[in-house]
């Protein structure tokens, strides 16, 4: 689900942090003034086995009194971008970590737990990853990727994304696989390729599948979910190193509505495969509705509440995260937000740091799991 969207064009500011953040580099390692005012959704995650955290990235974390909350409510961390291969390899076999480290020093300073998204996807390659490097068919154009990237992080991550977003059943393949470079270059068997590679790298590390589509109660979703136990299973009789599933847990207040049974049963057949769950993007577009800012915040939660029910019920999860922690990253100049008025609100902590209505639905999802 890569189509540009109000996270893509946040770019002004974000240089301008970069390069501030480049040059008081100290000031995003330094240790976050951490307020607790309540139970965090960290602590309450742990209290039940969890690892509640969200994406982020040193632009923001070069807002200090953002930086306190992440602290305080995140668990473990996941880049947004900054860990993505156009990001890591701008030049061909030349890598820069400098970005990533700072989010993984910033998660070990604070105790929490880190994770990588992601080593390979259809999208965010840098502009020299082009259809003459694929025509190469050279497979090192992946696995000596995966080794370098997965090498510097060895020991220090929670879980990788190791591929994201490999299905796309309206492509029309019988397997239901995304049409991608990287299977029209190695075929289906890139994503075996990757996984061993990623264990081999790093054998610490959680080899998890990432994708959307099997969280909706529409037809497609019906379809998404089907292709997803199809593919798992392949990978698995194929002796294919993977070891979890990532929901990405994008929702809409206003759209169709998660199948609370339909979920549950699939769950429940990836879990009997021995694979964990992690829910790794998770946000709630409360674009189409009222513009009352109630009765958004209330859909929100409701269909955030919806879906961590079923998908807390479920022994095999063991990490919620949030696409952002807070809605202030969200929107850019000239983009919908100002056009018409509107501000996100699809995440645990508004614009100004305070917890919103989806907070509290992770918070009493977190509190009530058995
Ligand atoms: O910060 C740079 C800026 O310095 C530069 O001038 C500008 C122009 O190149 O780019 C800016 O980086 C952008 C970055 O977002 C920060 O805003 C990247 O171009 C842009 O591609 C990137 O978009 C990200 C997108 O994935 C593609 O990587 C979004 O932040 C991120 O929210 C989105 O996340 C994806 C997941 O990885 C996979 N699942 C869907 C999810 C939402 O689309």
């Amino acid at each position: 689900m890569a189509s540009p969207n109000r996270r893509d064009v946040m770019l002004g500011g974000g240089v301008a942090a970069l390069a501030a953040w480049g040059a008081g580099q100290a000031q995003v390692l330094k240790p976050a003034i951490v307020e607790d005012s309540g139970a965090s959704l960290r602590a309450r995650a742990a209290q039940r086995r969890l690892l509640y955290g969200a994406a982020t990235s040193t632009y923001q974390l070069g807002q200090s009194d953002f930086a306190g909350a992440l602290a305080r409510e995140a668990g473990i961390l996941v880049a947004e971008y900054e860990m993505k291969r156009d990001a890591i390899e701008p030049v061909r076999g030349q890598y820069d970590f400098a970005a990533a480290d700072a989010l993984a020093q910033f998660a070990h300073v604070h105790g929490m737990a880190f994770r990588g998204h992601t080593l390979v996807w259809h999208a965010s390659n840098p502009r020299w990853l082009d259809a003459a490097a694929f025509a190469a068919r050279d497979e090192r154009l992946l696995t000596s990727y995966i080794s370098a990237v997965a090498g510097h992080f060895r020991g220090r991550l929670q879980s990788w994304d190791v591929v994201n977003e490999v299905l796309l059943p309206k492509d029309g393949r019988a397997d239901g696989m995304r049409l991608s470079s990287w299977l029209s270059a190695f075929g289906p068997s890139y994503v075996d390729l990757a996984f061993h590679a990623a264990r081999a790298a790093d054998p610490h590390a959680l080899r998890v599948y990432n994708d959307w589509g099997c969280e909706g109660g529409a037809p497609e979703n019906d379809t998404f979910r089907r292709a997803t136990l199809r593919f798992l299973e392949t990978l698995l009789e194929r002796g294919v190193p993977i070891q979890a599933l990532g929901l990405q847990g994008h929702l809409a207040a206003f759209g169709s509505k998660v199948d609370q049974k339909k979920l549950r049963t699939f769950l429940d057949e990836v879990r009997a495969m021995g694979l964990k769950i992690l829910v790794t993007e998770h946000d709630v577009d409360d674009s189409g509705g009222p513009s009352d800012i109630a009765l958004r915040d209330r859909a929100v939660a409701d269909a955030s509440r919806r879906f961590l029910d079923v998908v807390l019920d479920n022994s095999a999860t063991i990490a919620v995260l949030t696409w952002g922690l807070s809605d202030r990253f969200l929107d850019a100049p000239g983009f919908r937000a100002v056009l018409s008025g509107y501000r996100p609100r699809m995440l645990p902590l508004d614009a100004d740091l305070a917890r919103t209505p989806m907070w509290s639905a992770l918070a009493s999802a977190f509190d009530q799991r058995r």
